[in-house]
């Protein structure tokens, strides 16, 4: 016997559905509810409610747990690649070592770009943000694909998943290259995904260039820790746009634009800048932790807190790990991390962050791994996009195949004016 609720109101008393997870999460089916009662629920920032059914990422936020397709973080983080996790999140199971190969060939055969999207750059200010720079030339790549433009025909989705996950290293590498005058880099295909992003970063024509292949795990592990996670804003972008038809690359590039927003993917940057203020001594860690408790948005402290975690994010956990590995392997002491390190032990004993819950987010420690291996702070975002990637195209396809695909339209309680006439101009 399936759950049900009851509804009381004015007199009414309707019975709805309950849905429940796999995972044992509980929904109370409200689809019918105007239909029936004439009323509709209000939910601001969409904490209660749920858009969709999914089988691609489950978070349980209370115990800390993110599973990709069922498998944890931990395991994927130690045992796969990211192009493999790419391929587990997009067709939801793991490929064997043929279907893997082939993937990553027909990824590395796309990497290269046309001709003339290398001459957009030309057009934008040196100093323009790469976050806005790559959301432009990805919406931009539609104009070059038309032919892959049906959302509705998956053969057509392939042919631009594909570009997609290929070529976005080489747009987010030329941002970089345009920013500081320096000449662009073909990709090469004798190098891994990470290999080559390296190399298209910092290979220059006067001097042999070969990437540090720690550098290189590294980025590929913090790729796979950012991969998805599940309806977050920016994800619930790229559905939505994705829900009126627009094709993938139009979804996307909504979806880069909603991560670049300090509270959601924009964080990576205001870490570090915030991490580099204290150590400049414009404020003691202290300091921000008093500042942050003022409960506005602007003055919050930056990689900590969650919406869903109350409890310490895992990808922040294995983050923070890495940081002191890679950074031990590469030699280098960061004060950085030591002020983060300081401030977390700060804020975990806190009562005003313990009372909320808030803990490292996975923003907290992946800007000093960034910066470790010489990706400027601009280019945080851009890095936490290019591991979005694949979830933000699982979603994308997932909601295309789903049988209740309907075009996302939220509705709202009107509380402007009421029965106002118009005024004559010379009335005013
Ligand atoms: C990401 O959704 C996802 O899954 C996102 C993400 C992903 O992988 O896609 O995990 C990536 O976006 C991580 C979050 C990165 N953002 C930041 O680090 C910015 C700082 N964090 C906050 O702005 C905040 O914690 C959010 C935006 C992450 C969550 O905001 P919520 O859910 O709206 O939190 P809230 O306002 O309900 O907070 C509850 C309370 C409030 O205080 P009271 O009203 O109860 O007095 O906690 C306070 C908030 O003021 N609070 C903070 C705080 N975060 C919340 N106070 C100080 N510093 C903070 N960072």
């Amino acid at each position: 016997m399936a759950a049900k609720a009851t509804l009381k109101f004015g007199g009414q008393e309707i019975e709805l559905g309950v849905e429940e997870g796999t995972e044992g999460e509980k929904a109370i089916d409200i689809s019918g509810l105007r239909a029936q009662t004439g009323l509709i629920t209000l939910d601001p920032g969409f904490a209660n409610t749920g858009s969709c059914k999914s089988a691609i990422t489950f978070i349980d936020g209370e115990k800390g747990i993110l599973k990709y397709r069922g498998i944890p973080i931990e395991e994927l983080a130690e045992k796969a690649s990211f192009l493999e996790t790419a391929y587990l999140l997009i067709y939801g199971r793991l490929p064997n070592k043929p279907e893997l190969d082939s993937y990553v060939d027909e990824v590395t055969c796309h990497t290269m770009v046309h001709e003339n999207i290398r001459r957009f750059y030309d057009g934008f200010p040196k100093k323009a943000h790469p976050m806005a720079v790559s959301a432009a030339v990805i919406g931009a790549l539609a104009t070059f694909y038309p032919d892959r433009q049906d959302p509705s025909g998956r053969r057509d989705a392939e042919g631009s998943i594909v570009r997609l996950l290929a070529k976005f290293p080489t747009i987010a590498a030329n941002s970089y290259k345009y920013s500081i005058g320096q000449p662009f880099v073909y990709p090469k295909n004798r190098l891994n995904y990470c290999s080559n992003f390296l190399q298209m970063m910092f290979a220059n024509p006067c001097a042999e260039y070969e990437p540090d292949p720690v550098v290189a795990k590294a980025l590929d592990l913090l790729l796979i820790l950012h991969a998805d996670h599940e309806q977050n804003c920016s994800t619930s972008t790229v559905r939505l746009v994705g829900s009126s038809l627009s094709n993938l690359f139009a979804s996307i590039s909504a979806g880069i634009s909603a991560l670049w927003g300090s509270l959601h993917g924009g964080a990576n940057q205001k870490v570090i800048e915030m991490l580099e203020s204290i150590r400049d001594g414009e404020g003691s860690a202290a300091a921000f932790v008093e500042k942050s408790k003022k409960g506005d948005d602007t003055t919050r402290l930056m990689g900590f807190g969650h919406r869903v975690y109350k409890n310490y994010d895992p990808r922040a956990r294995i983050i923070k790990k890495s940081c002191h590995q890679v950074l031990e392997r590469l030699g280098i002491h960061s004060k950085l991390l030591e002020i983060a390190t300081n401030l977390e032990e700060i804020v975990l004993n806190d009562d005003y962050f313990v009372q909320r819950n808030l803990y490292p987010n996975v923003d907290f420690y992946s800007g000093i791994i960034y910066q470790a291996i010489g990706i400027p702070k601009n280019m945080f975002t851009v890095l936490f996009a290019m591991g979005r990637l694949p979830g933000w195209v699982a979603h994308w396809m997932e909601m295309h195949e789903d049988p209740q695909f309907r075009i996302g339209r939220p509705r709202q309680i009107y509380t402007g004016e009421i029965n106002k006439k118009f005024i004559p101009i010379d009335q005013r």
